[in-house]
């Protein structure tokens, strides 16, 4: 059921030209879910590509996950001190990430990130920092706003976000957008000896990303700043390792969240002791850092992920996903318009409306109406996310389904 909630769209959404407005994702209000699929007020059932905008990598309430944490509910979620679970998810990421002996525990993202930026200033004792991609909400971070999720970002059109000081971008905070390296090495250049960290998240780094990569960790190390790895969205994802693991990169501190705890609101940051010590008399605990429950999650859900079969087969779902609609964007006739990519990794599948702007807008606005019609949750401009509950039927399914809906409802704009 989606809600008419006329004069509101959804982001970067315009109204479609006929039929119902689509709302945007947001206007559903959803119940329940089960491993893919999840069930709005009416009952109607959805298979979700969405998975909370990355956390739900094993898939709604996993039976494994749930018992860990209502067992760990019952003993009491929040203590002032260690434990041994926390013992033992730093002792699981040491093994997963050797480079890095030291955890710090965080709620979110956003929170992580800041963390992170405090660590590394305090290390180096500069001040600036260098970001490429989305890194949370938080004022120095957002401002100004890129649509990092887009495929092809363009960093000339950033806005600025109201109630944020320092608009239209904070003094301390230089945006890079990931594709000119020489324009990275400029910036490293007018700030020599300034720039405390690089925070990179990297799914906006260009192909080929592992050359691209060594090159930043190079010239960071070379400019004696901190290379912060954001894997918010690509550990336990791309790879169990992230992206370093999948290129062996060695980096300073990392950030980890989204998949590490199906859902439960955890964050890490991790890296070498030395930076941790140096760092020691910083302040970084607030009130829920030790909290449990998510600490349990993550251990079930590292563990789960640590199957053989699991991350390939988010890659291969998502790759069938890719394959399956480009082949039908062909059949259609649509793939001037439309294309099926990989967000560098194919767990992350993009829809890529191409083309004249106007045309594509419509396009877009249309397809994802009625695909939310038809039972399927997918992000306009932004990356789906594949989780371990989804089949090959479910993926089967909704490449037939929007097959169905460009030879129907698409094909005369
Ligand atoms: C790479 C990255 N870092 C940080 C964040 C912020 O995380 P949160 O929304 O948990 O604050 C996000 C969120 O999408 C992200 O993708």
């Amino acid at each position: 059921m989606i809600k008419d909630r006329t004069g509101t769209t959804g982001e970067g959404v315009a109204p479609p030209p006929t039929g119902k407005v689509f709302t945007g994702i947001e206007s559903l209000s959803i119940v329940r879910g089960q491993g893919a699929y999840c069930w709005d007020e009416s009952g109607k059932r959805y298979v979700d590509y969405i998975c909370g905008y990355g956390p739900i990598v094993l898939g709604h309430a996993d039976a494994e996950v749930n018992e860990a944490v209502v067992e760990r509910l019952n003993s009491g979620i929040l203590f002032p001190s260690g434990s041994p679970l926390i013992d033992e998810l730093s002792a699981t990421l040491h093994r997963l990430f050797p480079d890095s002996d030291r955890f710090h525990l965080a709620k979110t993202g956003s929170e992580a990130v800041a963390a992170a930026v405090r660590l590394a200033r305090a290390f180096t004792g500069r001040a600036k920092v260098i970001r490429c991609g989305f890194h949370g909400w938080h004022d120095p971070f957002i401002i100004p706003y890129v649509s990092w999720h887009k495929y092809e970002i363009d960093i000339s059109r950033t806005r600025p976000v109201s109630g944020v000081p320092h608009e239209p971008s904070h003094p301390l905070v230089l945006t890079w957008d990931g594709r000119s390296l020489q324009q990275l090495a400029e910036i490293y250049l007018k700030n020599r000896g300034q720039v405390a960290a690089m925070v990179l998240d990297p799914v906006q780094l260009r192909e080929p990303v592992a050359d691209n990569l060594s090159y930043i960790c190079d010239l960071t190390r070379r400019e004696g700043a901190l290379l912060v790895l954001d894997e918010a969205k690509t550990g336990f994802r791309v790879s169990l390792r992230g992206v370093q693991g999948l290129y062996g990169t060695r980096v300073d501190l990392t950030i980890l969240s989204k998949a590490i705890a199906n859902g439960f609101p955890l964050a890490v940051v991790m890296g070498r002791a030395e930076i941790f010590d140096r760092a020691k008399n910083t302040k970084l605990k607030g009130t829920f850092n030790t909290e449990l429950a998510s600490v349990a999650a993550a251990l079930t859900t590292i563990s789960i992920m640590e199957r053989p079969d699991s991350v390939p087969k988010l890659n291969q779902l998502g790759q069938q996903m890719i394959d399956g609609l480009n082949e039908v964007f062909v059949r259609t006739g649509m793939s001037d318009s439309i294309r099926a990519v990989a967000y560098r990794w194919p767990c992350m599948p993009y829809i890529w409306f191409t083309g004249r702007p106007e045309r594509a807008t419509r396009l877009k606005a249309l397809f994802y109406q009625r695909l939310t019609e038809r039972g399927v949750l997918m992000l306009p401009n932004h990356m789906n996310y594949i989780c371990l509950s989804h089949t090959m039927q479910d993926v089967g399914k909704t490449v037939q389904h929007i097959e169905d809906i460009l030879s129907n409802d698409l094909s005369s704009l």
